[in-house]
């Protein structure tokens, strides 16, 4: 599919690296195609970044038909541009579709947009170690009528946003909270899939464990609240008892690309990785008995985050003196490395633009 491209008359200033925080500027442009069901996707254009038009009715606003991605662009010392598995972010976002009745993405095609948004944006990766331009690729249902029923009309679009650590911590421990009131979802449900509701439906507990001073919640399964499962925004893991451990991929958990990724990291190193049920009550026991020698999270804006404080129960655990563990650590170096182009890509996982 061509892509049709106009560029803006009124290019923005990149803001200093240091002040980006995460995911409060925009670059210049935002692609956008639109799917019909005669014509399938069409009329692949890159514009000047902007509000959109939709009508009052469109099945998003109502429905809440609306899946994303998160990856990032890294700038290497060398200046050269890098994703980092591009294509597992497309495939998870056809799993994502298939779950929401949208339109599936030709795999070739939006790598291909990708990239060209990607070059053309080219001066807004930030250059400094821990920066990167996050790109946001979403797709969203747009029928014009009030139907429930299996969308006619959809729009992909990309936009990017140049951005520094996701939480104020940067690679210090944050504090997590266990939820045990609301749950995120429940197998059969649309954990897996990278959908907007799933987010819509987190912000309650979030905003609890906020205002009790804990950057965001760990949830437990929707059915029994027994079960470990996710924090809000990442992936997470245990070391205990010297074994990594960390919740399997029940349906109601999001597929991290970046756990993937640290789970072949950690083989790769040696270490025993369990992808196995991880019950609240082994948890607790484990930093009861001082089993528990570390706990991070892993996740495309969070990379790797260690978790400092626990809550559970009204009592607050810290774990590991509030330090970075040895494996975060060396995760986070390796991760790192790899995406900014400072460490040997023994995986492959890189794609330079
Ligand atoms: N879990 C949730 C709920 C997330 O929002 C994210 C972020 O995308 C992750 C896990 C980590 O996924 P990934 O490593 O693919 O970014
Ligand atoms: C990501 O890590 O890319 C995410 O999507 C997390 C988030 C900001 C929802």
């Amino acid at each position: 599919m061509e892509i049709k491209i106009t560029e803006t008359t009124t290019p923005k200033i990149m803001p200093k690296e240091s002040e980006l925080g995460f995911g409060q500027y925009f670059t210049d442009h935002m692609l956008i195609v639109d799917y019909d069901v005669d014509k399938g996707w069409h009329n692949a254009r890159i514009v000047p970044f902007g509000n959109i038009s939709l009508h009052p009715a469109s099945t998003v606003l109502h429905y809440g038909a609306e899946i994303f991605e998160g990856l990032k662009a890294y700038r290497t010392a060398e200046g050269d541009i890098q994703l980092f598995r591009p294509l597992e972010n497309i495939k998870r976002m056809n799993t994502s579709a298939e779950r929401m009745c949208l339109p599936l993405l030709d795999e070739g095609e939006a790598m291909n947009m990708l990239r060209t948004f990607v070059k053309l944006e080219e001066k807004w990766v930030p250059h400094s170690f821990g920066t990167s331009l996050y790109l946001r690729p979403y797709m969203f249902g747009n029928d014009e009528t009030l139907g429930v029923h299996t969308v006619k009309r959809a729009t992909f679009m990309i936009i990017a946003s140049p951005s520094g650590s996701y939480y104020k911590e940067g690679i210090n421990p944050v504090k997590i909270m266990i939820e045990k009131d609301d749950v995120r979802t429940v197998r059969g449900g649309t954990g897996y899939a990278k959908c907007g509701g799933n987010y819509a439906a987190s912000t309650r507990a979030g905003e609890r464990a906020g205002k009790k001073g804990y950057s965001q919640v760990l949830w437990l399964d929707g059915v029994e609240r027994k079960y470990v499962e996710e924090v809000g925004a990442m992936n997470v893991m245990f070391k205990i008892d010297g074994e990594i451990v960390t919740p399997e991929l029940t349906g109601s958990i999001l597929p991290g690309i970046t756990r993937k990724s640290c789970i072949e990291v950690l083989k790769k190193l040696g270490y025993k990785v369990s992808e196995r049920l991880l019950s609240v009550d082994e948890l607790m026991d484990a930093i009861k008995c001082g089993k528990l020698d570390e706990a991070f999270g892993c996740g495309t804006a969070a990379v790797v985050s260690p978790i400092g404080r626990l809550m559970y129960n009204d009592v607050e655990y810290v774990i590991n003196d509030e330090k970075i563990g040895e494996v975060t650590q060396k995760l986070y170096d390796v991760l790192t490395g790899i995406q900014w182009g400072r460490v040997d890509d023994e995986f492959g996982w890189v794609e330079k633009i």
